[in-house]
């Protein structure tokens, strides 16, 4: 058995100190192999969010982020020779380019208009410096929001708790203490002790190969389920609360999460268990109305039908569905935890405070 190894922070992604490029984690061959690649060209950046080397939506903002940055870098001559118009039009591309990656965390979108925004005010000549703040900054503050969404849901939660969660929102897919995972591991530090339950999380097993990564090398109490497990476990009244990530909430609180979060929120209903959604302001997106107007990422057949097994677990002529997400209705959402504080219905309201703070 592992170890604990009593280690909450996971360095995930970070600037290669000459700025040539994005050292990550790579989330894809975890827990079995811990391996640091670094990035550099276009072509595996795009591949890096796509194949989830780097995956959960704040780490993707982030390390998109740094890739504007060392993008602009790449793309810029020293001498001055490009003029302005023409660097700008160059980054504004590869921010499409990047942005079509995945397209239902919005996380994505909002940090390379972020960093856009900061190209088209800055001037030639202090433009790569002010995109490498900037990178940074979006970094930092991840880091700050994570703690602060971590302080308020653990205000929700008792010691001896048992927890539920679904994929992976732990310091892997952010920074530091994770989302989802953050009153967790807080709590942790704080000497208040929950039992988790984490889904194993088909088709690409983020709860098995991620979360119980990430808390059994932290200390935490945490057993794995397969996901058509999680009803029995809730059933024997083993679980108080659901806690979840999430990648775009609606204006209304639909809120986008992997694959199988609805399915968890309408048991937990059943089982008058509170479902928590918890996630940064970024990932809240007023520009979509309701649920029905969030982009759901749709994933290769293979992932089902091969991934993870020695041999072929179907035919290669079965026909195969996969959505990376789904859509979780507002009205089976206890609350929404962001770094401002504690959401409750009607979100509409809320949610657009939050935002404005
Ligand atoms: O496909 P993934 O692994 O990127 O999906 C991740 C999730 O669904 C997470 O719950 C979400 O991004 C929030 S991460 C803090």
């Amino acid at each position: 058995m592992m170890e604990p190894r009593e280690n909450i922070y996971i360095e995930n992604i970070k600037l290669e100190s000459g700025g040539e490029g994005v050292v990550i984690l790579d989330q894809s061959l975890l827990p079995t192999e811990t391996k640091h690649i670094l990035i550099k060209t276009p072509e595996e950046m795009h591949e890096a969010i796509k194949y989830l080397r780097v995956r959960g939506a704040p780490a993707i903002g982030i390390f998109a982020a740094y890739c504007m940055y060392v993008r602009a870098k790449q793309a810029k001559p020293t001498d001055g020779t490009l003029p302005y118009e023409v660097f700008l039009r160059e980054l504004r591309d590869f921010g499409t380019y990047l942005k079509g990656s995945r397209p239902t965390a919005v996380n994505l979108s909002w940090a390379v208009n972020r960093m856009l925004a900061v190209a088209e005010e800055a001037v030639d000549a202090t433009c790569l410096s002010s995109l490498k703040r900037e990178a940074a900054s979006i970094h930092e503050e991840d880091m700050a929001m994570c703690k602060s969404i971590s302080q308020h849901g653990l205000e929700l939660l008792k010691d001896g708790d048992g927890i539920l969660t679904h994929c992976n929102a732990g310091p892997l897919a952010t920074s530091k203490y994770g989302t989802a995972l953050g009153p967790i591991l807080l709590g942790k530090e704080r000497g208040v002790k929950f039992k988790v339950f984490a889904d194993e999380t088909r088709p690409l097993l983020q709860g098995a190969r991620l979360t119980t990564y990430e808390l059994q090398r932290a200390g935490v109490d945490v057993t794995l389920i397969c996901d058509n497990m999680a009803s029995a476990v809730m059933k024997a009244g083993w679980v108080q609360a659901c806690l979840v990530g999430c990648d775009r909430i609606a204006a209304n609180g639909d809120t986008a999460n992997k694959i199988g979060t609805s399915g968890v929120a309408v048991l937990a209903k059943h089982y008058g268990i509170p479902f928590y959604v918890l996630g940064p302001t970024s990932t809240i997106d007023l520009s979509c109305p309701t649920g029905k107007e969030i982009p759901i990422e749709l994933r290769s057949q293979q992932e089902i039908k091969e991934k993870f097994y020695e041999k072929p677990s179907a035919l290669p002529e079965v026909k195969c569905y996969n959505p990376s997400f789904d859509v979780t209705d507002n009205e089976l959402i206890t609350a929404i935890i962001t770094e401002h504080g504690i959401c409750r219905p009607p979100f509409e309201v809320s949610l657009r405070e939050a935002k404005e703070e």
